[in-house]
């Protein structure tokens, strides 16, 4: 075995598109990587100092999208640059956004689902930065990726994955296995 020094490795990393209003109702959007759930209700990322989180500040509410490989260039795009210096950072991206039905955030149409949240706690001290807990209130999914069941279908979405070690992004692949069940056949 290879070691190496201690880097921000954990595998496979989400690629979370952060939708939020600022104080005049205009979108913003940013890509985040170090996210995750929490627990059954509430989600957890670490967020340094953006026009997010100025966002946020005055306005505790957001969307939080999935990135995929048909917006994988908009998506990297608004992990870029940034709000506070790019007026038309979201006009770039061609994205059209709608107010979210339960929160005060924006739904972006290029996105097959998307979580409605409210922040809970924001904690940190690096310029209104650190990490934010935050409550699923409602999830979003456009029809065209419902399966038979009526759930999200997963595998239709071309979800992409953030690789930290080459810094590239992958597209998920296929099911491999049944999670609570197959693991059964050792028991
Ligand atoms: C792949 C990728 C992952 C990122 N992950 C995070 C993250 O987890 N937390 C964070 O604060 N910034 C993260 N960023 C950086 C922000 O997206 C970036 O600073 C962005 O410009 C902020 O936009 P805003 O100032 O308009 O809010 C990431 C960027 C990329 C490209």
């Amino acid at each position: 075995m290879k070691s190496f020094k201690s880097s921000a490795w954990i595998l496979p990393q989400p690629v979370l598109i952060i939708g939020t209003f600022d104080k005049n109702g205009k979108a913003n959007a940013m890509n985040a990587a170090w996210g995750g759930q929490l627990d059954m209700t509430d989600i957890i990322i670490s967020l340094g100092s953006h026009a997010t989180t100025d966002n946020l500040a005055q306005n505790p509410e957001f969307t939080v999208a999935f990135a995929t490989a048909e917006t994988v260039v908009a998506s990297d795009f608004v992990g870029i640059v940034s709000g506070r210096n790019m007026p038309d950072k979201m006009e770039r991206t061609g994205w059209k956004a709608e107010k979210a039905p339960n929160v005060n955030a924006p739904v972006f149409n290029v996105f097959p689902m998307t979580l409605e949240c409210k922040v809970k706690r924001m904690n940190g001290e690096r310029g209104g930065g650190g990490y934010l807990v935050a409550e699923i209130v409602n999830i979003l999914c456009d029809e065209k990726y419902l399966a038979a069941d009526g759930k999200p279908d997963v595998e239709k979405m071309n979800l992409i994955t953030f690789n930290p070690v080459q810094h590239t992004y992958i597209q998920l692949g296929k099911t491999v296995g049944k999670a609570f069940s197959d693991g059964l056949k050792l028991k």
